[in-house]
C-alpha cells in the first residue's frame, strides 16, 4: 500500500477531517465483522435477532446473542486503528467521529465525542420506560433483565433494524461530512443506509474521500481512492504524516 503525493498534501493541510468506521476496524481486535466470510450474518439471519419484533417474539434469544456479544467486546482490547483515530482527533482542529460499530472500542482507546449511530452494546434501556439501566457497561445478563425503574423489559441500547438512527447523532455526521476536507471510510462495507451516505454526502460538497479496507467494497466506485490493507496498518501511517507536517510548520 502506497500513500499517494495526492492524500500527501491532503493530510498535511487539512483542518477538517471526518471519519466513519464500520465493524472492520475492530476486526483486528477479535470482533467479527457482519458479512465477510466468517461474518454474523452468514451465520444468523439479522430479522430473527436484530429487529424489534424478533425481540417482543422472543426476548430470552435476543438477550442470550447480545450477552454473548458484550462478552465479546469485554474481553477484546482496542487496535492500533482504534488508537490512531484517537491521536488524529488531537491533530486536527475539526475532527468529526462517526461509528456505525457499537463495541465501545473507540471509547476505550481514548476517542471522545464519538457519533454512535447503531447504538452501543454496553447500555441497556428500558422498552417503557425509556430510562437507562445503571451500571449495565459490566453486566452480562444470564435471564431477560428487567428495569430498575417500571420493571418493563431492558433492551440492548442499539439500533436495530427497521428502526431510525437518533436523530441528532445522525444530523451532527451530515453537518461534518458536508464540513471536512477530507472523509475517511474505514472499515465498512458500505452497505447500510443512511450512514452509508455520509461519504457521498462528503464528495459532494468538495471534500477528498478516501477509502481503507482491505477490499474494494460498494463505495469504492465513488471515493477519490482506496487504501487496500487492514486499518490497523494503515491508520497509524497517516498519523505519522501528518504529525510530521505538524512539526515542520514554521512556527
Ligand atoms: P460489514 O461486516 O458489512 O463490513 C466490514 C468491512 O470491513 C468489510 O468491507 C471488510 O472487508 C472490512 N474489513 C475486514 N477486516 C478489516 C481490517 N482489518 N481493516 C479494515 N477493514 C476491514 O460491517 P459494517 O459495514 O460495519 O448494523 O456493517 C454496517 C452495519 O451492518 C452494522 O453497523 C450493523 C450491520 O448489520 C446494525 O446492527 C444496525
Amino acid at each position: 500500500m502506497t500513500i499517494s503525493e495526492k492524500l500527501r498534501e491532503v493530510l498535511q493541510r487539512a483542518d477538517s477531517i471526518c471519519v466513519l468506521t464500520g465493524a472492520g476496524l475492530s476486526a483486528e481486535s477479535g470482533v467479527p465483522t457482519f458479512r465477510g466470510d466468517d461474518g454474523i450474518w452468514k451465520k444468523f439471519k439479522p430479522e430473527e435477532l436484530a429487529s424489534f419484533d424478533a425481540f417482543i417474539r422472543n426476548p430470552a434469544l435476543v438477550w442470550e446473542w447480545y450477552s454473548y456479544r458484550k462478552k465479546v467486546v469485554g474481553e477484546v482490547k482496542p487496535n492500533a486503528g482504534h488508537y490512531a483515530l484517537a491521536q488524529m482527533q488531537d491533530l486536527v482542529a475539526d475532527f468529526t467521529h462517526v461509528t456505525q460499530n457499537v463495541d465501545n472500542l473507540h471509547a476505550r482507546a481514548g476517542c471522545r465525542g464519538v457519533l454512535e449511530l447503531h447504538g452501543n452494546i454496553t447500555r441497556s434501556l428500558c422498552i417503557d420506560c425509556g430510562r437507562h439501566a445503571g451500571e449495565s457497561t459490566q453486566v452480562i445478563f444470564t435471564t431477560v433483565p428487567k428495569c430498575e425503574f417500571c420493571g418493563g423489559l431492558l433492551r440492548p441500547d442499539v439500533v436495530w433494524f427497521g428502526e431510525l438512527l437518533p436523530a441528532a447523532a445522525f444530523e451532527q455526521s451530515v453537518e461534518g461530512a458536508r464540513r471536512c476536507d477530507l472523509f475517511l471510510s474505514i472499515g465498512t462495507s458500505g452497505v447500510v443506509h443512511p450512514a452509508a451516505s455520509l461519504p457521498l454526502i462528503a464528495r459532494e460538497a468538495g471534500a477528498s474521500v478516501v477509502e481503507i479496507n482491505p477490499v474494494y467494497t460498494d463505495l469504492s466506485a465513488h471515493v477519490h481512492e482506496t487504501l487496500l490493507g487492514k486499518s490497523g496498518d494503515i491508520l497509524p501511517q497517516l498519523v505519522t504524516l501528518m504529525k510530521e507536517s505538524h512539526h515542520h510548520e514554521p512556527t
